[in-house]
């Protein structure tokens, strides 16, 4: 790689190991900074979801949880460090065709999903972006998967409404049905429970406990900012602080009251009853 004329300065860089990730890695992020200005919304980090794991990412607003999830559904790059997506790095493979293989629900795609389109064509239009062209051949399978994914999720009854019509809750559903639509190897849903009522709430984590109890479900990865929407099932968590992550590890040992008061900020109280927790100030 070393052009000859600079074989006399070799950079630094040269020596350097390159980035490889973790075998059973499906996610894996090095030294990972994100600077904008002068702040860092990331700052150096490390963090490593491994097959089979269903991660909580928690922490302030603003800590930059929407941030590293744009790096791990290969949607921004970072200014500095390395990241592993599934088996490839990131910077040196072809976005288009990765991001397929990872679904994804935030609010910034629920604003791209158009108020006339269909819940069935919304949740099937993902996987365009996979076959890149429309075939005649994947019309039947896609259909069939589309369809499976929209009851699954509880939708069948709204399959023909229009997107626009749906109340918060049904949206929601309807972008974690979309992003399952290319079944994908990692799914990320950034505050899938975000704006529920507490119905709707419930209704979504009892979805998301069946996923993380199903062992052909995606490694997950769910940012919430509350404990009470951490569906039983999930194994681990991250908590960020200001960019920087305070804490990564087993569920149980990470979500604790001494933990996440130092991620917030300020004194709580974390309980946890029947596989549920709560959280109030200490
Ligand atoms: N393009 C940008 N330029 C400057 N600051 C940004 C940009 N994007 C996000 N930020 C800031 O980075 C911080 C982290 O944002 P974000 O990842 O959305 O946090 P979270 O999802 O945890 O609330 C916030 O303070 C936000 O204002
Ligand atoms: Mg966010």
């Amino acid at each position: 790689m070393t052009a000859p004329h600079d074989a006399a300065r070799p950079s630094p860089a040269a020596f350097e190991e390159p980035f490889t990730p973790d075998e059973d890695a499906v996610l894996q992020l090095h030294g990972v900074t994100v600077r904008r200005g002068a702040k860092d919304i990331l700052a150096g980090v490390d963090w490593t979801v491994r097959a089979g794991e269903r991660w909580i990412v928690m922490g302030p607003n603003g800590a930059g949880k929407s941030t590293l999830l744009q790096i791990a559904a290969s949607r921004m790059f970072p200014t500095s460090g390395e990241v592993g997506i599934l088996d490839e790095v990131l910077g040196a493979v072809d976005v288009f065709e990765l991001r397929p293989r990872i679904g994804l629900s935030s609010a910034l795609l629920a604003n791209q999903v158009r108020e006339e389109e269909t819940v069935q064509d919304a949740v099937i239009t993902a996987s365009y972006g996979m076959t890149g062209r429309w075939r005649e051949e994947y019309e039947l399978e896609d259909r069939a998967r589309a369809l499976g994914l929209v009851s699954e999720w509880g939708l069948a009854r709204l399959a023909h409404r229009r997107f626009g019509t749906l109340s918060e809750g049904e949206r929601k559903r309807v972008l974690i049905a979309r992003a399952l639509m290319t079944d994908p190897e990692l799914l990320l849903l950034d505050e899938p429970a975000a704006g529920l009522d507490l119905a709707g709430r419930e209704a979504l984590v009892a979805q998301l406990t069946a996923l993380a109890e199903d062992e052909a479900a995606p490694a997950t990865v769910l940012v919430t900012h509350h404990v009470e929407e951490v569906p039983p099932g999930f194994t681990h968590a991250l908590l960020l602080s200001e960019g920087a992550a305070v804490a990564a590890g087993p569920l149980e040992e990470t979500l604790t009251s001494e933990r996440l008061s130092e991620a917030f900020g300020t004194a709580l109280k974390v309980t946890r009853a029947d596989g549920r927790y709560t959280a109030v100030a200490a």
